[in-house]
């Protein structure tokens, strides 16, 4: 297997420097979750792609940007095959998407081997950069989002804190962020559970939690898993009970938000995108977003696509369409521009993005449900990274 994967990478080197010359359309090749229970944030990053090139246009120093869309289910294993097929037979210039952790991981290998950028738009594990250095991202690392959400907490008289996190790579990264600056301020995270990825119940963990009678259950889980927290959580009588949810914006994410119901009513959370941001440029991301697919509300899967998008298109503009992969992923380092979320920037040192974080409180406006930022942590850098 390992030979034989060898002997691919030689021949996708080969054909790699033979397409960008021959060529004029730039293909990119997008990996996501478009079915299985991952698959509102396949359908939220791909269509911020498409609006990115749709408002945009899709031609960039002479190329035209395809997009060629596969659907990995959500198993890594599909994924690096994907990863595989797009890079040798379409001759992809860059891979996006990544739903999940395992999956930008799973394909990194074939970045490196290959040479091709690897644009992780959803996945949040903040290691995963440093996986391949053909990998940048535009969605976020957990630790960029948790640390500065425990000041907020400590500065608003939160001291014990039960945490609840999805049992993978960004469910360790937010528990591990959370407690670390949380203790080191006076605070106490008096029990750290974890749930199971596969078919999670999450009632006897929070109700666990609740005995505990900490000040607040702090939670993280992966978008498009909320909603079922948050039933649960109403199901149990906690929110009535005067149990205090908070969280990363991933639990009340904005792609099922306004089904949650009233128990998310007054939830703080900690995150780089609301729909509700207040800019000209987000109102007219989310008009455009809605009006492109059937009126859905975009949320921080769709930006991050929106986002992965414009930083290929930047770096094609930079290089003067030279589709090297060497070149494009050193043009990528150091961009950086308004965003529907605030400004953001790609650290040239840590090709991670560096982005304002907001503390929300979810809200009813005009009869739907919003989360109205009231606070800003600006550009904040992932602060695993710090220092390496
Ligand atoms: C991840 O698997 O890294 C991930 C997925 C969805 C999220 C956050 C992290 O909302």
């Amino acid at each position: 297997m390992r030979n034989r994967f060898g002997l691919l990478g030689a021949a996708m080197l080969g054909l790699g420097v033979a397409s960008a010359s021959a060529q004029e359309v730039a293909r990119v090749g997008v990996i996501l979750p478009m079915t299985g229970p991952f698959a509102s944030t396949g359908k939220q990053v791909v269509a911020g792609m498409r609006l990115y090139l749709a408002q945009h246009g899709d031609v960039v120093a002479g190329r035209r940007i395809e997009l060629l869309l596969k659907d990995d289910g959500g198993v890594p294993d599909v994924t690096k095959r994907l990863a595989q097929e797009l890079v040798i037979n379409d001759h992809v210039v860059a891979l996006g998407g990544f739903g999940l952790t395992p999956l930008a991981l799973a394909a990194s290998s074939v970045a490196t081997q290959a040479k091709v950028p690897e644009i992780v738009m959803a996945a949040a594990t903040s290691s995963i950069t440093e996986a391949s250095p053909y990998i940048s991202r535009t969605s976020q690392a957990l630790p960029q989002t948790v640390a500065p959400f425990t000041d907020w907490c400590i500065a608003n008289g939160i001291r014990s804190v039960v945490t609840i996190v999805t049992d993978y790579g960004p469910g360790y990264d937010a528990e591990k962020w959370f407690k670390e600056p949380f203790e080191k301020q006076g605070g106490k995270v008096v029990a750290a559970l974890r749930v199971p990825v596969a078919n999670p119940d999450f009632a006897p963990f929070l109700q666990r939690a609740a005995d505990a009678k900490p000040d607040a259950i702090f939670i993280f889980v992966p978008a498009g898993v909320g909603a079922v927290v948050m039933k649960q959580f109403a199901e149990r009588g906690l929110d009535k009970a005067g149990v205090r949810l908070i969280g990363t914006g991933d639990v009340v994410d904005d792609d099922l938000l306004n089904n949650m119901g009233d128990v998310t009513l007054g939830m703080i959370t900690s995150q780089h995108y609301s729909a509700a941001h207040d800019s000209d440029l987000n109102r007219r991301f989310v008009a455009d977003f809605g009006k492109a697919n059937e009126g859905m509300r975009p949320n921080f899967m769709g930006v991050s696509g929106y986002d992965g998008m414009a930083l290929i298109a930047r770096a094609i503009a930079r290089t003067g369409g030279d589709t090297d992969g060497t070149k494009l992923i050193e043009a990528m380092k150091g961009q950086s521009w308004e965003s529907p979320r605030g400004p953001v920037l790609i650290d040239p040192a840590t090709r991670e993005i560096v982005q304002n974080d907001y503390i929300r409180r979810t809200e009813r406006r005009d009869g739907q449900l919003w989360n109205i930022e009231f606070a800003t942590i600006p550009m904040v850098r992932d602060p695993a990274k710090a220092g390496k």
